[in-house]
């Protein structure tokens, strides 16, 4: 495996564990954090894949945003190459085709909020708070938030947050439909491996293109039902679906091979 700087990473059996690990900076997603999380998704090989759940270290923050302390020097270029790296990475993310779980301990702020909306779902401990306050900095999210919490919660509400800078807590980002479940208090990263772990029983193919599909209604380059009718299509000719349909007849487990 690779070496990391500002991220551990842990193959659990093809369960990918990343944790952010700059607590004393509250996690704050620095060039170092975004080299690394590169790497990272430039290496995995999906098919050896279960998941991927992203947590943060420490019990304060998941991340507390962009670390602000690179933003003085950067320039109009240097903020648009960063926006635009972001952006690139989290598409990696968004688009692995297994699933990628946010476990949210604490804060998940701009840059931290955007990481967690780029991964498939949100797992979330009691303490979890959600916001996106570039607006308090006189700058808008860079990383995909103004348009992904949109995709998420619906424009009325996404327009508040981002307008107001408020954060939200674990409740409200659940009520909202941020957050997916919220566990008992340390509870997170267990509960998005259990997630992980069940949905890595299932037909990888179907796995990978239903994760496809559902990006693909966001995507104004594509056609999302025509996309749907031709995987369909597709995989009807697979050995999983065989597999699938012949076990669900006979009542026994199926045997996926990713075939
Ligand atoms: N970038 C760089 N450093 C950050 C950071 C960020 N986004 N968020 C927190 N830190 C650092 C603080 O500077 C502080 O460092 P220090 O101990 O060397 O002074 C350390 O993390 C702890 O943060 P602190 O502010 O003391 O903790 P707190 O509990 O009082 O407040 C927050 C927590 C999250 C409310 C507060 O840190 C905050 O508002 N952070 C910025 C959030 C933000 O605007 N994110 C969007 C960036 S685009």
């Amino acid at each position: 495996m690779q070496t990391y700087n500002s991220i551990l990473v842990e193959d659990l059996e093809g369960l990918i564990l990343v944790t952010i690990n700059r607590p004393k900076a509250l996690n704050a997603l620095n060039t170092s954090v975004f080299d690394d999380l590169e790497n990272l998704m430039n290496t995995l090989n999906p098919a050896q894949v279960k998941g991927i759940v992203i947590t943060g270290s420490g019990e304060k923050a998941f991340a507390a945003g962009a670390d602000i302390s690179e933003f003085s020097s950067l320039g109009i270029d240097g903020a648009q190459n960063m926006s635009k790296r972001g952006h690139d990475i989290f598409f990696q993310i968004e688009r692995f085709p297994k699933p990628v779980i946010a476990a949210v301990n604490g804060f998940a702020l701009g840059g931290g909020c955007e990481l967690a909306m780029a991964c498939h779902m949100r797992v979330v401990g009691p303490n979890a708070k959600f916001g996106q306050p570039e607006v308090n900095l006189g700058i808008v999210p860079g990383y995909g938030g103004s348009q992904r919490l949109i995709q998420l919660i619906g424009k009325g509400k996404a327009m508040e947050l981002l307008l107001t800078g408020n954060m939200v807590s674990a409740d409200e980002a659940l009520n909202l439909g941020l957050a997916n479940v919220i566990t008992e208090e340390g509870g997170e990263v267990e509960k998005a491996k259990e997630l992980i772990l069940r949905i890595s029983k299932k037909a990888p193919l179907a796995i990978g293109e239903t994760i496809r599909l559902v990006n693909a209604y966001f995507d104004k380059s594509q056609e999302g039902f025509s996309e749907e009718v031709k995987t369909f299509g597709a995989l009807s000719n697979t050995a999983d679906f065989k597999e699938g349909a012949s076990a669900f007849l006979e009542k026994r487990k199926a045997n996926f091979t990713g075939k």
